[in-house]
């Protein structure tokens, strides 16, 4: 079996460096008690917008096999795990607290607490409620608040039992995915939508930060944003610029309004009628000092100049042209470029007064065959092993990250791919709920349990 291995002097090695596997409510969880229907449930339902027509009430049982599966997660020599709450499961309708959805949080956080398993909780990984859905959900400026109550009460309830708060998971996914071009929940489209569910989102962010520095003062408090790097297809002025241009609407869209306060120039630039609707002291409340910043990577893209001068069409930009993804790629048709996660650290950290990095994402779908009881994903390996010297190489030139997660602990629901592509360390048989060692988690296991740790840093 191939082995990940990292150089021996590697400050991923020191101790004072997390690995740990990700997961998310709704793709794992299943909904057999008492949670709200949230807006992922709504699509699901809604015809031709899931691959295999699937949905997240089975999911992978978690539910029910919670215990099970902290007994994989413990298997695998981790340090953390990183998983989100389900908004729906944990609040009624009336704002008041779900203690039974609560009850199930809380005996995964007391678990893993008490097996040495520090708990990366992520507040919002998607899955809205339908009954703020159908207020408008991040349309409406209102449900900012509600998410700042929905953190205040939870953060109050779960104490001192979680290590690290995320406010939210890749908020480009819920504004531009769902609220842009439509092809996540809740299926919304336009540009000026998409933007405006961004500022929302992003003030909930900083209005959440808020309650959590308050409630939770010592855990690490702060956000996972997605990054994909966008480089030029050739040398020439035209693509350059589109790929800059590119590089703000999608990635320092978010980071920016975080870090500096301000939005990318390329604001200006949009039609007026396509702009956010921003209030005095938004970008003040959104710039909330972070504790860490979570950093989601599985891939880039190229750009060159736009074929489009108008701005009717969300899914063509007139500032550029979106290319096909190279090869090599994994079985969901991501480029696999190592070397752009590398760049992105070391690029952000010289545009950025940077706190802590956590990869809080980093993983591949392949196309994963049981046989005989075993998956010999010896690509997946390669994926693992290629990107996790991408992050040391980012740290050897000075970028400060203390954690990386695998996505994902096991195969679980895709989103609009539902069950069809597999991302999991451990496979997951959907018939029978069996949960089944892939040899890369035989070589992430080896790899962290070998671990003898430099002490070139002091343990947090
Ligand atoms: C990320 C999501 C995660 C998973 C991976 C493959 O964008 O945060 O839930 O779907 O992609």
């Amino acid at each position: 079996m191939k082995k990940i291995t990292l150089p021996e002097h590697s400050k991923l090695l020191d101790k004072s460096f997390l690995f740990g596997v990700a997961t998310s409510s709704f793709q794992i969880e299943g909904a057999r008690d008492s949670r709200l229907k949230s807006i992922w449930d709504t699509f699901c339902e809604t015809p031709g917008k899931i691959i295999d027509k699937s949905n997240g009430l089975v999911a992978c049982e978690h539910i029910e096999r919670w215990l099970e599966d902290i007994d994989l997660i413990q298997s695998l020599g981790v340090d953390t795990y990183r998983f989100s709450i389900s908004w729906p499961r944990v609040m009624h309708e009336d704002g008041s607290l779900n203690h039974e959805g609560l009850g199930f949080y809380i005996q995964l956080l007391d678990t893993l607490n008490a097996r040495g398993i520090k708990p990366f909780v992520t507040l919002y990984h998607w899955d809205l409620p339908q009954f703020i859905e159908d207020n408008g959900g991040w349309l409406n400026r209102e449900t900012a608040y509600l998410f700042q109550d929905y953190v205040d009460k939870v953060s109050l309830f779960f104490g001192d039992r979680v290590h690290s708060y995320a406010t939210f998971n890749e908020p480009f996914c819920s504004a531009y995915l769902g609220y842009e071009i439509g092809v996540h929940a809740p299926g919304k489209t336009g540009v000026k939508s998409g933007r405006q569910a961004a500022h929302h989102i992003l003030l909930a962010h900083g209005l959440a930060m808020q309650v959590l520095q308050k409630n939770s003062p010592s855990s690490l408090n702060g956000i996972v944003l997605n990054f994909t790097p966008c480089y030029p297809a050739d040398d020439s002025e035209s693509s350059l610029k589109a790929a800059d241009y590119a590089n703000q609407y999608i990635n320092h869209w978010y980071i920016k309004p975080l870090l500096h306060g301000e939005y990318p120039a390329m604001l200006a630039e949009l039609p007026d009628d396509q702009k956010p609707d921003i209030e005095a002291n938004d970008l003040q409340i959104m710039a909330q000092p972070l504790d860490f910043l979570g950093v989601n990577f599985y891939t880039r893209l190229t750009y060159s100049a736009p074929t489009v001068t108008d701005f009717s069409d969300p899914e063509k930009s007139p500032f550029y042209t979106e290319h096909a993804h190279l090869h090599p790629q994994t079985d969901i048709g991501w480029e696999i470029y190592p070397q752009a996660l590398t760049d992105l650290l070391t690029k952000i950290l010289s545009d950025y007064n940077l706190p802590p990095i956590y990869i809080t994402e980093n993983g591949a779908a392949m196309a994963d065959e049981l046989v005989d009881g075993a998956v010999h994903d010896n690509s997946r390996i390669d994926y693992y092993q290629s990107h996790l010297l991408a992050v040391h190489e980012a740290a050897e030139q000075g970028v400060q990250i203390d954690g990386y997660f695998a996505w994902s602990l096991m195969d679980n629901f895709e989103w609009a791919e539902g069950y069809l592509k597999r991302f999991g360390l451990v496979y997951v048989d959907y018939q029978t709920q069996q949960r089944i060692l892939k040899d890369s988690a035989l070589a992430y296991q080896a790899f962290l349990l070998s671990r003898t740790h430099n002490d070139n840093h002091v343990n947090k």
